[in-house]
């Protein structure tokens, strides 16, 4: 088994004036989850369609377990699970009927296709339902049962397409509980997102695109920890003159003092160690800490924002900047005309 089950090379595809995709590099470790992370348009759904052979590319090349995905598409569908962005199952027929058609259409045996059937309903609590049609089927149900259709035939890589738009937050909650399940198995899972907290839950890696490009990649801990500003809040026992002047060193600009002096906030790097190292400076100094809070920057609103908030895609610089251990990608962006794309981490 190829330890990259998934590798992208320079993928290129469009659409008439569209360039759904302009030349996109990523690759997925055997059994782990790269979160494909980007707005409406961002040229997602393309990539999925190009990786699971349903569409050619005009340049570049994709390999599903180390297999071309243009020179042998047959060997790739074999080796792929697909839970499409649009309803692929037939909404007249059952759950149960559903799966048997997808198993049928492989090669599995009819009875081996029943019983994975049946233990795939169990599996994504959906027994209930299984011999009713999927016309009445909830969003939710129906996002299970496609999950549950794309791993009928037990494939060890499994493209899932923005699987949880739409869905309420419990039924989100179970379907990336059982995406889980299936990594914990072995299954590498390439999936589709606009959601930055999925991502951030479920990716091991996460790779952000805009405009058919790769603007971000790093693991979602490298992404936040770029956006920088991490919150520090700490509450002292008591007063203290010398207590500013002790963590000013560590934080980021200013350190703001509530009106009580007892309270303090700053601005901190999101490095491991910052709120230890904060303490220590305090107690140098003879004060006493009651509390300490950091709070982290969330995806959502720091790291996607400023990457896609119009800074990059309006620049044709083609070069990709590695910044290591990047401190900032936001103020990289900012500070950078000819800078679209950052790498995050190793
Ligand atoms: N078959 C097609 N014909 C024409 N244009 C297309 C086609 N498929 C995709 N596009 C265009 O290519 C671009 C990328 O589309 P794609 O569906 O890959 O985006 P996406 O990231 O999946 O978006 P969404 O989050 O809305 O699903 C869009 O501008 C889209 O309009
Ligand atoms: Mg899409």
């Amino acid at each position: 088994m190829p330890s990259m089950m998934i590798e992208v090379e320079g993928l290129t595809k469009r659409y008439g004036e569209t360039q759904a995709l302009a030349g996109v590099d990523f690759s997925v470790e055997s059994g782990s989850i790269l979160g494909l992370l980007g707005p409406n348009g961002a040229g997602k759904t393309t990539a999925v369609r190009i990786l699971t052979t349903l569409a050619l590319p005009d340049a570049g090349r994709g390999r599903v377990g180390g297999i071309d995905v243009v020179e042998h598409p047959g060997e790739v569908r074999r080796r792929i699970g697909v839970a499409a962005q649009d309803a692929t199952l037939d909404p007249l027929l059952t759950g149960r009927q559903n799966l048997a058609l997808v198993g049928g259409l492989s090669d599995m045996s009819r009875s081996a296709s029943k019983a994975r059937a049946a233990e795939l309903l169990e599996q994504f609590e959906l027994t209930d339902a299984a011999d009713r049609v999927l016309k009445g089927y909830s969003g939710g149900m129906r996002r299970r049962l496609d999950l549950a259709a794309s791993i009928m035939t037990r494939p060890p890589v499994l493209f899932l397409d923005e699987p949880t738009t739409g869905l309420d937050p419990t039924s989100r909650q179970r379907v990336w509980e059982s995406i889980r399940e299936l990594v914990a198995q072995g299954v590498t899972v390439l999936l589709t997102t606009q959601y930055l907290d999925e991502a951030d839950a479920l990716a091991n890696q996460i790779v952000v695109i805009d405009h058919g490009k790769v603007i971000a990649h790093g693991t979602p801990r490298e992404l936040k920890a770029a956006s920088g500003s991490a919150r520090l809040e700490v509450a002292l026992s008591a007063p203290h003159p010398g207590a500013i002047a002790a963590i000013a060193p560590l934080v980021v600009g200013p350190v703001h003092l509530s009106a009580d002096g007892r309270r303090l906030s700053a601005e901190v790097d999101a490095s491991s160690g910052i709120a230890t190292s904060v303490v220590r400076a305090l107690d140098a100094v003879g004060v006493l800490v009651d509390n300490i809070e950091m709070r982290q920057p969330s995806l959502d609103d720091d790291v996607f924002f400023s990457l896609t908030g119009g800074h990059v895609s309006t620049t044709d610089a083609d070069d990709a900047v590695d910044l290591g251990a990047a401190r900032s990608v936001a103020g990289v962006l900012e500070h950078s005309s000819n800078v679209d794309a950052v790498e995050v981490g190793a």
